[in-house]
């Protein structure tokens, strides 16, 4: 598996030699009788740091398919209007794993989101349940930027310029518009799917931190170009405007022998993560661990930013190291990839999903909140087997009505914290 590497970069790849036209990107005539397409991915005009735009040489035009009618997405789709948001806080249990043939498309359940394609603002949550291929069919969404989150089961991601090949603590970003495949290895497959409807995620600014950290550029794949060059009855299924549409196509639309440009698919391992934290007291707010940002238009505030909680050292002293008891403006939708999340001693599966909305108070729960008050800070807590991550968004996260309906949302999630004591002696400092 081939990969060209770097977050943002000019890159370029062809599958067969001068397949990628040299000097201009529009030739009168392109090498080995494809296409030339241009996809953009901003505003022609929008600012160098922030433009993404890619050429496509293929054997066919984007163009080139039957007229697109409706299709019955079933639990796929953008609706979080149906039901008042509610400021309790939720966690859902894991999502079975499917018993009927399910591919990756049919396999997404929305949870929550806010915003909306049309306004190009905010974000829609998925869960995704599989176990099988997209056989002789092909995605790409209008909407948003994909950003894939596996929990179990890897992913073979064939994507217009190019595979990716995921696995769980690995993550894929998928640009809009970019039309894909997904097949299972492992022959079954759960995760989390962010829908990003608004600018791209890019790495933060390290601001104090410096030049290195955090997610570090080199550490983002994109996939090198290989085609398929197939005829078929196949389905093109496109996201637009919060629905799903299916059209026929007669031919694979991953047929693009050469590319260049920014606007691609990257995977990025989340264990390249380099994790940066207190060596005195306290612990840094959890924006030290900002993996990704799609930001909004006020500075700082972001449309949706992604979030890890990954293995780390613990050493601050006079310290409560759990993550404190706190209530922000914005909302947090959290998933767990593998292992334990330190602040609960239960309850949050891999797999599953908690929602914290703007102002709801949360923590860590009785149990957590106890053994971390009673722990010699005096020593390192070294915190391992683990990958939890967070969805946050400045806009309230409204949970689909088809969520809080769901088996599988947890009736008793508000106990872990009825055990928290009355610990208050006036007399005693
Ligand atoms: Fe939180």
């Amino acid at each position: 598996m081939n990969y060209l590497s770097g977050f943002g970069n000019e890159h370029a790849s062809e599958a067969l030699p001068g397949a990628l036209p040299q000097g201009r990107n529009s030739p009168q005539r392109v090498p080995y009788g494809l296409y030339a397409e241009q996809i953009s991915g901003t505003a022609f005009t929008a600012p160098r740091h922030a433009n993404r735009r890619s050429w496509l040489y293929r054997i066919r035009p984007a163009a080139l398919h039957r007229p697109f009618v409706p299709y019955a997405g079933g639990l796929f789709h953008n609706r979080f209007e149906e039901a008042p948001p509610t400021p309790n806080q939720l966690r859902w249990d894991p999502l079975p794993l499917p018993e009927a043939a399910t591919d990756f498309i049919d396999g997404l359940v929305t949870y929550a989101g806010n915003g909306s394609a049309a306004a190009l603002s905010g974000i829609a949550i998925h869960l995704y349940a599989a176990n099988r291929d997209m056989q002789g069919r092909y995605f790409y969404s209008a909407d948003s930027e994909l950003l894939i989150v596996p929990q179990q089961g890897r992913l073979h991601l064939a994507t217009e310029l190019g595979v990716l090949e995921l696995e769980p603590q690995e993550i894929a970003l998928i640009p809009r518009g970019i039309r894909f495949r997904v097949a299972l290895p492992d022959g079954a497959a759960r995760g989390y799917v962010c829908e990003n409807f608004g600018a791209h995620l890019r790495i933060p600014d390290l601001g104090p931190i410096g030049s290195n950290g955090l997610a570090n550029p080199r550490d983002f794949l994109a996939p090198a170009a290989s085609y398929e060059d197939l005829e078929g009855d196949f389905e093109l299924i496109a996201k637009f405007q919060g629905n799903l549409w299916r059209a026929a196509i007669g031919h694979s639309p991953l047929d693009v022998v050469a590319w260049h440009g920014n606007h691609v698919p990257y995977k990025y391992d989340l264990r390249r993560f380099n994790t940066i934290g207190s060596i005195s007291y306290d612990h840094p707010d959890p924006s030290i661990f900002l993996v990704l940002t799609s930001p909004s238009d006020s500075p700082g505030v972001g449309n949706m930013d992604f979030v890890i909680f990954p293995p780390r050292w613990l050493v601050a002293e006079d310290t409560f190291r759990p993550p404190w008891f706190h209530r922000n403006i914005a909302s947090e939708f959290m998933g767990l990839i593998h292992g334990v999340y330190d602040a609960k001693a239960g309850g949050f599966a891999p797999g599953g999903a908690s929602l914290h909305n703007c102002m709801s108070g949360h923590g860590p729960d009785a149990v957590s909140f106890d053994k971390a008050s009673a722990a010699d800070v005096r020593k390192p807590d070294h915190i391992v087997d683990t990958m939890a991550f967070m969805f946050e968004a400045r806009a309230v996260i409204r949970p689909a009505a088809q969520a809080l309906e769901s088996p599988l949302l947890q009736q008793d999630y508000h106990e872990c914290w009825q055990g928290l004591r009355k610990n208050f002696e006036p007399a005693r400092p």
